[in-house]
């Protein structure tokens, strides 16, 4: 790589020295960019529910030199995102990823189904970023919102209103927040992939019904998580300074196919 180059992607991309923290980083998108950041030279705080499986997670990050440290959070829970706010301190960089979804039709879906999806993708998001906004906006950084191509006003499907109705909301809340932060020098911005080959629909995609809809993705094949680290790094790396409350899709021209 010439010096040129290395100068461009240093000025674009580079993070290091910033601190990231990742939440649903115990599996699927959360694990695949909490190790793209740290790639970019971030130290990374890997937050989920499930402290073992992050644990063993964090270790595979430090045996390929990347700072990872652990952090035990339940988004749906104040009072387990104020205990983890306090215990990490200040970061430069949140992603909020985590994210559930359910299967049913609207009108028979659960009540308590409804309020797993919204609290977790959409209050969660929330509850998250306020406990991390003095340290964000101490340390001038960036918040990322992992929403979908289910929530980015595009079209929508059966089965899945309370989750597209959650990504929707995530939406609207980036660009609240980005409105309300951008005087604290804080950017906030949202990704909105399509389907991506993870634990959360690897059984569906295996289905007749998963392979239909893969047939319907004008590219013909499911995103891999490697597939959203360019929109990501542009989106939190320091070439996106001038970027704020805007929503990237990344999803192989599904949402072109949608009617
Ligand atoms: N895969 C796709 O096709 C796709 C497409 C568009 C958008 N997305 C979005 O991308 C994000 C990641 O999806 P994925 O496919 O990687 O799913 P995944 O493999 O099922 O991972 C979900 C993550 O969320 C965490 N999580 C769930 N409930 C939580 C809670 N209450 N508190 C803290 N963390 C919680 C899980 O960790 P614990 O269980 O350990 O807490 C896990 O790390 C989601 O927001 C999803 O909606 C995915």
């Amino acid at each position: 790589m010439s010096a040129a180059q290395s100068a461009l992607f240093q000025r674009l991309f580079d993070l290091t020295g910033k601190r990231a923290l990742i939440t649903g980083a115990s599996s699927g998108i959360g694990a695949h960019l909490a190790r793209t950041l740290g790639q970019a030279g971030a130290d990374v705080v890997l937050a989920a529910r499930s402290e073992d499986k992050l644990e063993r997670y964090a270790a595979q990050l430090r045996s390929e030199q990347i700072g990872a440290e652990v952090v035990a959070m339940d988004v749906t829970d104040a009072a387990s995102v104020g205990a983890a706010a306090e215990a990490v301190g200040a970061v430069d960089i949140l992603v909020n990823n985590s994210g559930v979804s359910g299967h049913e039709m609207l009108m028979d879906t659960a009540e308590a189904d409804w309020d797993r999806v919204l609290d977790t993708n959409l209050k969660g998001a929330w509850l998250v970023s306020k406990a991390f906004a003095p340290g964000l906006i101490a340390q001038q950084g960036v918040i990322l919102k992992v929403a979908s191509i289910l929530g980015a006003g595009l079209g929508v499907l059966k089965t899945v209103g309370p989750y597209a109705a959650s990504k929707a909301g995530l939406v609207q809340l980036t660009k609240a927040m980005a409105l309300e932060l951008a005087r604290d020098g804080v950017r906030v911005n949202a990704l909105a992939p399509g389907y991506t080959e993870t634990p959360i629909n690897a059984e569906f995609f295996a289905t007749p019904a998963g392979q239909k809809m893969i047939r319907a993705i004008p590219q013909r094949r499911l995103a891999q998580p490697e597939d959203l680290d360019a929109a990501v790094l542009s989106l939190v790396g320091p070439g996106g300074r001038a970027t704020t409350g805007t929503v990237i899709v990344v999803d192989g021209g599904h949402t072109l196919a949608i009617s």
